[in-house]
């Protein structure tokens, strides 16, 4: 093998097909099941779209009155959930909380299941398993937030469509339509994107037949870093650091000489820019206006325009995202927990998908260590 055989970081490797996603970094476009991004998160509830990403087909009325039903019947965090998260660190990272509670949440449902011979489960026990982690994701986010707060916990209300109950077990107010569909179109923006670090990690196991909970849970691992989902924190620390526009350029400048990485920028497969950015900065534009914040919309279109300027790397969704979720009121550590919410989605729908036709995901490795050696004395067994 050589050199130039060897695809550091699988860049440019195409390792299966996919029916969930088709991203084109040379239209700049992202279709789910076909539909363009923008399209859905301009006309659909977080709800349709999980079940086009789960079913290949928006639902009908009917379809996705069942959706809802069960959804909302699964949003209460049980009580052994909330005394798990109880015992993570409040000073831990909340991603540390979400994967404790996913974990916790897959063994109850799994136990007495044997063997892992039989863990893997069928598409239909798959998407119950789907829909259980998508509706009661919003209660172990919320309640981590209102924790660290020192704040009780809100119960879920049955009146409250996906986006608007969330937002209200955050912040124990009903949240005003135009931050509900800012919020809405974060989730449908954020819900799939191909084959990810996050989304392959759970595909790499549920390769294996390890079970569904196992697979988002090593997907939760993988989103936490800041090369992956945790940017859309890393952003507001950036913010948080720089404070107004008139500081950008020299921010900017100590930066650059530092060599580091500005969060929110840069893409593996987008080179010219991210095609979900242009409808999450015009739902940002709606929080600015309705929270009255120009102080941020020109923080944020200053370091944009110095930062492509003098690199060319374009701006990726956790850059308009990352300031979007605090002029809600979201924490800046609860972001990320936020991104697991709604990516939960496509993980999931991969995990169908690659348990439809599974081959063991196993490549292989180019050996740089040293020539083969012996032990001093060692003599082999006769
Ligand atoms: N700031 C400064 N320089 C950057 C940035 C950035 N955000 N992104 C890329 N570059 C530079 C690199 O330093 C490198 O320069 P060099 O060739 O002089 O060494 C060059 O551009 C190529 O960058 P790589 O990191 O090798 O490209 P890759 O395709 O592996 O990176 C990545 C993609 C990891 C997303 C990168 O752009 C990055 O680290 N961005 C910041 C983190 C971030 O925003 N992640 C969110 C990803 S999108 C999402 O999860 C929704």
């Amino acid at each position: 093998m050589t050199d130039t055989d060897i695809k550091k970081g699988l860049a440019g490797v195409v390792a299966d097909t996919t029916a969930i996603s088709k991203v084109n970094p040379e239209t700049n476009s992202l279709l789910y099941r076909g539909y363009p991004v923008q399209e859905l998160a301009s006309t659909q509830s977080f709800e349709a779209v999980a079940y086009l990403l789960w079913n290949g087909d928006l639902p009908d009325e009917t379809q996705l009155a069942q959706l809802r039903a069960t959804e909302r019947a699964y949003r209460h965090l049980p009580a052994e959930v909330r005394a798990a998260i109880d015992l993570v660190p409040l000073d831990a990272h909340p991603m540390d909380e979400v994967r404790t509670a996913l974990s916790l949440i897959g063994a109850k449902d799994l136990a007495g299941t044997g063997s892992v011979l039989d863990v893997s489960g069928s598409t239909e026990e798959n998407l119950a398993r789907s829909v259980r982690l998508f509706a009661v994701l919003p209660a172990i986010v919320a309640y981590g937030q209102r924790r660290r707060r020192g704040q009780q916990p809100v119960e879920p209300r049955d009146d409250l469509d996906y986006a608007a109950n969330f937002l209200w077990m955050t912040f124990g107010e009903e949240s005003d339509a135009v931050v509900v569909d800012a919020f809405n179109r974060s989730m449908i923006l954020y819900a799939e994107h191909s084959f990810n670090a996050s989304t392959f990690t759970a595909r790499v196991i549920a390769s294996t037949l390890s079970d569904l909970y196992s697979a988002v849970v090593g997907a939760v691992g993988a989103l936490k870093g800041p090369l992956h989902g945790g940017a859309n924190e890393a952003v507001l620390h950036i913010f948080d650091e720089i404070g107004s526009a008139e500081n950008v350029g020299p921010w900017l400048d100590e930066a650059l000489a530092q060599k580091r990485k500005i969060m929110g920028f840069g893409h593996r497969v987008y080179k010219r820019g991210d095609s979900r950015v242009p409808t999450m900065k015009a739902a940002l534009d709606t929080l600015v206006e309705h929270y009255d914040r120009p102080d941020v919309a020109a923080l944020y279109d200053t370091l944009e325009s110095e930062f492509v300027g003098r690199k060319g790397i374009y701006p990726n969704l956790d850059y308009p995202s990352g300031p979007a979720y605090n002029l809600i009121g979201f924490d800046t550590l609860t972001f990320t927990p936020l991104f697991v919410a709604a990516r939960v989605t496509g993980w999931t729908a991969h995990i169908m998908e690659q348990l439809g036709s599974n081959a063991l995901i196993r490549p292989l490795s180019a050996y740089n260590g040293p020539d083969e050696r012996h032990i001093d004395g060692y003599v082999p067994d006769a």
